[in-house]
């Protein structure tokens, strides 16, 4: 949510560099972008709308620039507009800010810096740190201390970055809100996610919590809370800068969606011991058999979660799910004999890292499991599984989810002593049996064919339930329509009271999933006139029910519905590229959400 910028270099290409890694944050918001150009003044560019119309308003030849920031905004403190884009400045234009996160105290810092004489241009919380500063600066501090004195005052969560006029330093502090430094020969980077400047360096610090850090065009040091300097561990980013463009296609979800086969095999990779049916998930071998799992996570990954949860039950294990929003330690049992699962692509979603750090102090054991090396839920929770999807830029999560819903396979698969040789089996089919969907499927024409529906429904059972409210989930964000997902026994129970001609419903009826159950529901929706769509590795069973058959191979019960999703998520890619919607970055969203 916000996506952070920098660059202090020698090569005088800073806003070249700057735009650069604007593009690619851009996943992070979209609703408006800005620069900061530290030379002798301060030159700062900041546009309403995505990226490319702040590239249109900077100059072509800015000059020999060497140092700047940027960012790209996912609105929270007042609408889309020049005037809240950042970078803020003082009154003077001595000092240029970027920020990430949500400042709580801001109100208070405003009035008081009203109440001296301060006068504010924009609505946001970001612009009281310039403010701050500059009244530290005129106090007589340095520009370090001005900068870190004013950070300490700071309350909530935030990642946030200096320019001075004059000075080709950058100044940086986070707390719960990612920072990442990139070190280059010819410069060095800071930014809140490693594609901004992966094209670059793929040598990399991570920013704790209560760090600062200065970057010059050859040195980075970072002090801890107290101002000591620390050594930082340098890591080196596994990835191809081509992971994370879009490789010809028209948009990066589709792109996502395509990798799938891929990235379930890099998921499986070295986790398998097939001769011995089973996996190998050395991340939690110091994890004993828990008394309970609560699994914690938002958005498609809570999908996810609940997918994982009913692994977990049928192999005895108490589990439950919670929308992290929701989690409270208080209020469920959460003890040193839980293990508390945070489930989150990003590893940076506010609400899930709440509910982890809820857990940590209930001194539950936390395992993460996610997409992201070197995330806040990487580091702060106990154990770590990494779900190796590579890097996902579009909005909506696809290629994330399938390799969320088959590391839990495993997870749950490694966590009890009896596992199923045949799910071990069926987990290295998988990545083939994603290919034959992608090549086979008809789902664009059928996209084409009901892309004026009133509305979209999904319905499964079972391990195909979560499955239901996923697909719902990407139909709704990327297409703007309405659609619901439910437990197919539900439906009955209101929903069907929303069920017309013009109401498509995708039923997933696959093999071990109840499938003469949601066979019922299906004729109760036909005699409401609704068309039938089922998502099936039936065919021959069901296609005398239904008025369109999506079809998948055959797998184990429990994974078929992720080679079920794989048809749903390119229904509704279709459905919204015909009607021409921001697929990568659908309105009012934000892939890394870092508020609560
Ligand atoms: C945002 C994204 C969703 C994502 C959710 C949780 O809302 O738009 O696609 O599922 O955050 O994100 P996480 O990184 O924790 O999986």
């Amino acid at each position: 949510m916000c996506g952070i910028i920098g660059y202090t270099g020698t090569d005088d290409s800073a806003l070249d560099i700057l735009l650069t890694g604007l593009n690619g944050l851009e996943y992070r918001g979209y609703d408006s972008a800005g620069v900061a150009l530290a030379n002798d003044s301060l030159d700062i560019y900041k546009r309403e709308g995505e990226v490319s119309a702040l590239e249109a308003a900077v100059p072509e030849a800015p000059g020999s620039v060497s140092a700047g920031i940027g960012h790209t905004r996912w609105s929270t403190h007042g609408p889309p507009s020049d005037e809240n884009a950042h970078p803020h400045t003082d009154e003077d234009g001595r000092v240029a800010v970027v920020h990430n996160g949500i400042i709580e105290n801001y109100q208070a810092l405003r009035d008081e810096l009203v109440a001296r004489g301060h006068e504010f241009t924009s609505d946001t919380d970001t612009e009281v740190i310039p403010h701050l500063i500059e009244e530290q600066l005129e106090a007589g501090e340095n520009r370090q201390t001005a900068f870190r004195q004013v950070v300490d005052r700071l309350e909530g969560s935030y990642a946030v970055a200096a320019v001075f006029e004059g000075s080709d330093v950058i100044y940086a502090a986070r707390h719960e809100s990612p920072l990442v430094i990139g070190l280059g020969d010819e410069g060095n980077y800071l930014a809140s996610d490693v594609p901004a400047f992966i094209e670059y360096t793929d040598q990399v610090i991570y920013l704790e919590d209560g760090e600062f850090a200065t970057l010059t065009p050859d040195e980075v040091v970072v002090r801890d809370e107290a101002g000591e300097i620390v050594e930082p561990s340098i890591e080196e980013i596994a990835w191809d800068p081509e992971d994370a463009g879009k490789s010809g296609y028209d948009h990066y979800m589709k792109k996502e969606i395509h990798e799938q086969p891929r990235a379930i095999r890099n998921c499986l990779r070295n986790r398998l011991a097939e001769f011995e049916d089973r996996v190998v998930l050395e991340e939690l071998d110091d994890i004993e058999r828990p008394a309970r799992i609560h699994l914690v996570a938002c958005g498609t990954s809570y999908h996810a979660a609940l997918y994982g949860a009913q692994l977990l039950r049928e192999h005895g294990i108490p589990t439950q799910s919670f929308l992290a929003s929701e989690y409270r330690a208080e209020s469920v049992a959460v003890d040193a004999e839980t293990l508390v699962i945070g489930v989150t692509q990003s590893g940076e979603t506010a609400d899930t890292m709440r509910a982890l750090r809820e857990a940590n102090g209930a001194e539950a054991t936390t395992l993460a499991v996610t997409n992201t090396v070197g995330s806040s839920a990487a580091r702060e929770c106990d154990h770590v599984c990494y779900v190796r999807a590579g890097p996902e830029i579009g909005v909506a999560a696809t290629k994330t989810f399938a390799s969320q819903q088959v590391a839990l396979a495993m997870v749950a698969t490694a966590l009890v002593d009896d596992p199923d040789p045949a799910l071990v089996d069926a987990l290295s089919e998988l990545p083939d049996q994603i290919q034959q969907v992608l090549d086979e499927s008809h789902a664009r024409a059928l996209a084409d064919a009901y892309v004026d529906a009133d509305a979209y429904f999904f319905v499964g059972r079972e391990y195909t339930a979560p499955v239901a409210l996923e697909g719902a989930l990407k139909m709704k964000e990327i297409t703007y329509k309405h659609a619901e997902g439910f437990a197919a026994g539900e439906l009955k129970h209101g929903p069907l009271a929303l069920v017309t001609a013009d109401t498509p419903v995708f039923a997933l009826l696959t093999e071990g999933s109840r499938l003469e159950k949601t066979l019922g529901n299906v004729k109760e929706i036909q005699a409401r006139d609704a068309p039938v769509i089922a998502v099936t590795d039936v065919p021959a069973e069901v296609e005398r029910y239904v008025d369109h058959v999506l079809e998948v191979p055959s797998s184990h019960p429990k994974l078929t519905p992720i080679l079920a999703n794989i048809q749903l998520q390119l229904a509704s890619y279709w459905v919204a590229n015909q009607l021409n919607r921001s697929i990568d970055k659908p309105r009012n969203l934000a892939k890394s959400v870092t508020v609560e």
